[in-house]
């Protein structure tokens, strides 16, 4: 039995209902063989973790101290992981009509400006993780701005939540206006002085951030490299190869780089800790190194549509072994729901002649993501030892998706309709760290 910090034991809770797990990649292999769906399932959390699941009728008779929770036929799932985002973009998502450079400068830049001001960060900060819990996530990978208190605001509003977040200073010495510019030493210093105080704190993870290679000079890349080197257990995370004219830019800026990864790889920041969202446009040598260190690609199906930016070959990637997560990138994705993200991933997949299934769909949006953060059976989990971080999924949760499902014959009939036409109302619950969300 787990314990509390005085040493007084922990509610052990039972949530019963239908189960989704994996114990395998379906991007990889056969989906039914990796799928663990039990429809009469339950889920035993101890303290803030997953200690059993099985048949929900077994635990219950095993296990007849556990407060109940019955959720007869909606779907229990890990909560979902979202790999690649930014917080300070959640009051411009959804601003129209710009491509990726004319986005950043129109919209982005003047909103990241704001979060100078502690108290506006704060007031982001505890939106988005609001926003990010009612539609079912409970993990966060976010960019935040070159200014240090907004990664404060990030870091604080989720352990108030006891959430598991990745984050780290967006580092900009270049193309980007003066009251968002930092250098390569203070990029470095600041960087440093946050990784010191929150990585490892509680479930914070710290990423060095760069923005994209456009916006750090060589010298800059070159000391958050350093600073990677210094301290590899943590997380780097950056952008890549996301839109045709944003890579020729960069061919024109780094002129002796092979190519886009080139300009992170000679500068340090290639490695298997990697994250590199978009990565839609990759050239042979490019796919061959992330997979060869082990990288994580991300993919931002929203984003990619909303701005523009391409269709990512995400079975092709797959197959070359790279890891890939799945992310809303909001504020340039479109929408917050890691539901729609997937219903994105399944249209850019028919669009490149690959229909996803379901099962893939929601491996990619918790297994996947959580394996992208080198994080696997650790969140994004359904099984014995993982947090108990909990998305419950009402699957007729609207009259259209309610009149499609009546008809289905199996999970996958079922599940699929809310994948692609569900939003924040189909979640009906979600558990933090063991903790029911209100
Ligand atoms: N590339 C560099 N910065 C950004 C950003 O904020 N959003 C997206 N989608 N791409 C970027
Ligand atoms: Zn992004």
């Amino acid at each position: 039995m787990q314990t509390g910090p005085y040493g007084e034991p922990m509610t052990k809770h039972l949530l019963l209902g239908q189960t989704l797990g994996f114990s395998g990649n379906p991007l990889l292999e056969d989906w039914a063989d990796v799928v663990d769906f039990d429809s009469a399932g339950g889920v035993l959390i101890d303290g803030d973790q997953i200690s059993a699941i099985g048949n929900g009728a077994a635990l219950l008779h095993d296990h007849p101290d556990a407060v109940v929770t019955d959720y007869q036929d909606a779907l229990i799932s890990a909560g979902f992981v979202d790999a690649h985002m930014h917080y300070p973009q959640t009051g411009i998502i959804a601003s129209w009509g710009k491509q990726l450079i004319d986005w950043l400068n129109t919209y982005t830049f003047p909103e990241e400006a704001r979060f100078g001001d502690r108290a506006y960060a704060n007031d982001v900060a505890e939106r988005t993780l609001e926003l990010a819990l009612a539609h079912g996530t409970t993990t966060l990978t976010s960019f935040c701005t070159i200014h240090p208190q907004s990664v404060d605001a990030f870091f604080e509003a989720a352990s108030h939540r006891n959430m598991a977040v990745v984050a780290g200073k967006t580092c900009m010495d270049r193309n980007a206006p003066d009251t968002l510019r930092d250098t390569a030493q203070t990029a470095y210093d600041d960087s440093k002085a946050l990784l010191d105080h929150w990585h490892g704190k509680g479930r914070a993870i710290y990423a060095i951030t760069p923005r994209f290679s456009p916006t750090s000079t060589p010298d800059q890349l070159a000391a958050l490299g350093a600073l990677w080197s210094e301290h590899p257990n943590c997380l780097m995370q950056t952008h890549l190869s996301e839109q045709l004219p944003e890579i020729a830019w960069v061919k024109e800026l780094f002129p002796q780089a092979r190519d886009y990864l080139d300009t992170y790889e000679m500068f340090g920041l290639l490695g298997e800790r990697g994250l590199y969202g978009h990565s839609i446009h990759l050239e042979a040598r490019e796919i061959a190194r992330l997979a060869e260190v082990g990288a994580a690609v991300v993919h931002c199906p929203t984003s990619n549509t909303f701005i523009g930016s391409g269709l990512f070959d995400l079975m092709g990637l797959a197959k070359s072994k790279l890891a890939i997560g799945l992310a809303t990138d909001t504020g340039g994705g479109s929408s917050f729901s890691m539901l729609r993200t997937m219903a994105a991933a399944y249209e850019i997949g028919q669009l490149r002649g690959t229909a996803l299934h379901p099962a893939q769909l929601m491996w990619l949006a918790t297994e996947g993501s959580a394996a992208a953060l080198k994080m696997s059976g650790e969140i994004g989990h359904l099984g014995t030892g993982a947090a108990a971080d909990i998305t419950v999924i009402d699957l007729q949760s609207t009259p259209a998706i309610a009149q499609r499902t009546d008809r289905a014959n199996d999970i996958w009939d079922a599940l699929f309709p809310t994948i692609m036409m569900g939003d924040d109302r189909a979640i009906k619950d979600v558990w933090v760290a063991g903790v029911r969300q209100a």
